[in-house]
Formats: C-alpha cells, structure tokens, sequence
C-alpha cells in the first residue's frame, strides 16, 4: 500500500473491508512488512519479543520512542501507532506530557493505551488535546499482574456488558478504533457491532473489523510459545537457524567465501 491510510478511511473501513495491522520493532522488518498493512503498530510486546523480557511491564517510553523512529524510517507510507508503555498514562496529565513527548519526537500518527471505560476521561483529554487515540480492551497484557494471568474475557455475561460499555465509553471519548484482545469470538461481534468505529481483533474471533498479530508470532519466529490466535504464515524460526547452520558449515569447510564473494 503506497498512500498513507487516514483516520477517516479507517473509521469509514467499518463493514467495508478488514483492516489489517501489524506490529513492527525496527527499521528492516517495518519495511518488508508495510506493503501489505493498513497500519503498523510499535507495540510494548517489542520488551518480550526484541528485548527479551518474560512481560511488556518494563518497557519505557524512551525505547518506545527509540522504536517508533526506527520503524518509521523503514515503513514511510505507514500509518504508526506508538504503544504508550505501563505507567505512563495513569492520570490526565502524565497522559498528555508523555503523549506530547512521543508526537514531538517521533512521526507517529496516533497513541494507542490498554483500558476500557476506567481510561475513557484520560482518552478524552487526549483526543481533545489533538492526540490521536487507539484503545485497547479485554484482556490487557499491561495488567496480567494486577488480575493473577492473562486471562480470557467475555465468559460471563457481566464481562460482556462491561465490554460493550467499555468500547461504547473510549468511542464516546474520541478513540479512532481500538484494539479487542483475548475476548470470546460471539462477545466480541456483539461489542464490535455496538460502536460505529472499528475493533481490530487479537485472539477476538474473526467477526470484527480487522486483525493485528505480532508479527514474529505471525512469522513464527518467536519459538517460547504460541497462543491459541496466532498462525503461523511460516516457520521462521526453522528457516533462520538452518541459514545459520549452513553459513556456519560452509565457513567451517572453506566453501565460504568464493571468487564471487571476493575483492
Ligand atoms: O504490544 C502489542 O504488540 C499489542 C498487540 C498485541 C495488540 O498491544
């Protein structure tokens, strides 16, 4: 996709056509990926997949601005989402400083921040603030800690209502779209078609109005463990190390550089 998709195309995409987004932690994937995503996001799950930490709690907003940037010389045509880390939007104005921080030094097109109505006067200041906002609702991984695990929602029919309030309080308070993670496939159709903006689905079922991956999940480099949602579209991981194995073999063997290779 060569042209930058808009807010407004991708609130008008609802009941068109699927949205598609993807993670993205650097420059040299952001580019291969961008061709075919209508939005990349700079997600705080780069502290487990880049960073190699066992949760997102400890990512900082400086790396996700070190991130944002870095994506955003690879993937120029992109619509980026700079994921605010853990404890950077408990209040109005830590929100609004740190959202401020991540527009002045990074191309990011809009924010994206975990949390259901409880956040909604926080996405309001925001938005009213002229920052663009991407909710996240269900399960929240940046609070695993505080519910006891990552824990699958929509399994009663108070989490359904709480969900169906939570998409209904971040739309009233101007998110453009919002991410729905690990909720039953019916539950999040119905919270899906209870709002006019778009619910990008992770682990949601494919009734709502995109889908998002992580994209060494999608590309099956992450080998630690595979959630139940995540295809595989190949077997990275096995691709990499057999390289490895044969460049190794060969600079073992001497077959490794050739005339080719060779000033
Ligand atoms: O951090 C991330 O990658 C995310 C996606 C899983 C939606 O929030």
């Amino acid at each position: 996709m060569s042209k930058k998709i808009t807010i407004n195309s991708i609130k008008k995409s609802k009941g068109v056509s699927p949205l598609v987004m993807i993670t993205a932690y650097d420059a040299l994937f952001a580019r291969l990926l961008e061709s075919s995503a209508d939005m990349i996001l700079v997600g705080d799950s780069l502290n487990m997949s880049f960073a190699g930490k066992s949760d997102t709690l400890s990512a900082t907003l400086e790396q996700m601005i070190y991130h944002t940037n870095a994506v955003a010389m690879g993937a120029k045509n992109s619509f980026l989402i700079c994921d605010m880390p853990f404890g950077t939007y408990t209040n109005k104005k830590e929100a609004l400083k740190n959202a401020i921080k991540v527009f002045q030094e990074t191309p990011a097109d809009a924010i994206k921040i975990e949390g259901g109505e409880e956040k909604a006067d926080i996405v309001e200041y925001l938005c009213s603030s002229g920052i663009a906002v991407c909710g996240h609702i269900g399960l929240l991984p940046q609070a695993f800690r505080g519910e006891g695990g990552y824990k699958v929602k929509g399994k009663s029919e108070e989490e359904k209502s709480q969900l169906i309030r939570d998409a209904k309080a971040l739309e009233k308070a101007g998110a453009f779209c919002m991410v729905i993670e690990g909720v039953k496939a019916d539950v999040a159709c119905e919270v899906a078609k209870s709002v006019k903006i778009p619910l990008i689905g992770i682990g949601a079922g494919k009734d709502v109005d995109g889908q998002v991956l992580v994209f060494s999940d999608m590309l099956g480099l992450f080998e630690e463990f595979t959630p139940k949602f995540v295809k595989k579209y190949m077997d990275g991981a096995a691709l990499v190390k057999s390289a490895m194995k044969s460049y190794s073999d060969e600079v073992k063997s001497r077959e490794f550089p050739q005339d080719i290779h060779t000033y």
